[in-house]
């Protein structure tokens, strides 16, 4: 399954992604520490989809979600990462491999099959859902029943679906996959993340009555945290 797609360089499959490439970095410590407290988090309920979100753009979303899904799949779980960020998507630049087609081809051709759209990752038991081409109606396309359907295929096959998206306070997008999956994680840019953004994404996110199982401060200076800076090694 999935075999067709594998890409041959393997070695070049791997830009941002700190966990693969430096796996004993502070950094690559730091994504550990988060995937053992979303597992904390799951002491009642096994989550098999988690959304990661943030308020604004460029807070660190996407790189967050690639290295947490690979740091998930280091512990033997199959993790599928989807590119959920329709409008702009990166999934595909940070494993190199083509978005001709991906997650809006299999929703708007029926004929398409998910399995056919996966790659597999040079990562043992990573898999990736590239978003494919950009389609004008992100939010609809979302909602939509066959989304649904999409999800539940994609949680029978994997242990754990992640799905990378947009900023909540710019687009629905976020909002609506948060109200259908397991878990969020929330993602902070430190120093340029406005209040009222944050207070803003957190009522969008009850809303839909979002399971909000943490947040993450992303790209804090390690001369800020006396304790990384301790154990730092320098990465
Ligand atoms: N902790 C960090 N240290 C250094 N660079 C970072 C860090 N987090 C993110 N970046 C860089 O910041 C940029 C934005 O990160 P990323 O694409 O992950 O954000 P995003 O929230 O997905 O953005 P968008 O809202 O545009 O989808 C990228 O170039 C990424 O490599
Ligand atoms: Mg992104």
């Amino acid at each position: 399954m999935f075999g067709k797609k594998k890409k041959k360089n393997e070695s070049s499959t791997r830009a941002g992604l700190v966990v693969v490439n430096k796996p004993k970095s502070v950094i690559s410590e730091q994504y550990r520490t988060i995937r053992t407290n979303v597992q904390f988090s799951m002491v009642d309920q096994e989550f098999k989809s988690i959304v990661i979100t943030s308020d604004a753009p460029g807070a660190g979303k996407s790189l967050t979600s690639a290295n947490l899904a690979a740091t998930f799949a280091s512990e033997d779980k199959r993790v599928l990462l989807v590119d959920a960020d329709m409008r702009k998507p990166t999934v595909h630049n940070t494993f190199r491999v083509r978005n001709t087609d991906g997650l809006t081809t299999i929703l708007t051709d029926r004929h398409t099959q998910l399995q056919d759209k996966i790659y597999k990752t040079s990562v043992d038991n990573l898999y990736i859902l590239t978003s494919g081409p950009i389609p004008p109606n992100p939010a609809e396309m979302l909602s939509s029943e066959r989304m649904d359907r999409l999800q539940e295929e994609m949680e029978s096959l994997f242990d754990l679906v992640i799905f990378d998206t947009p900023p909540l306070t710019a687009v629905t997008d976020a909002q609506i996959m948060a109200g259908k999956t397991d878990g969020v994680i929330f993602i902070v840019r430190n120093k340029v993340a406005i209040k009222e953004q944050i207070l803003e994404s957190k009522q969008l996110l009850e809303m839909v009555g979002a399971n909000v199982i943490g947040a993450v401060m992303n790209r804090i200076d390690k001369k800020e945290d006396s304790y990384y800076y301790y154990y730092g090694n320098g990465e």
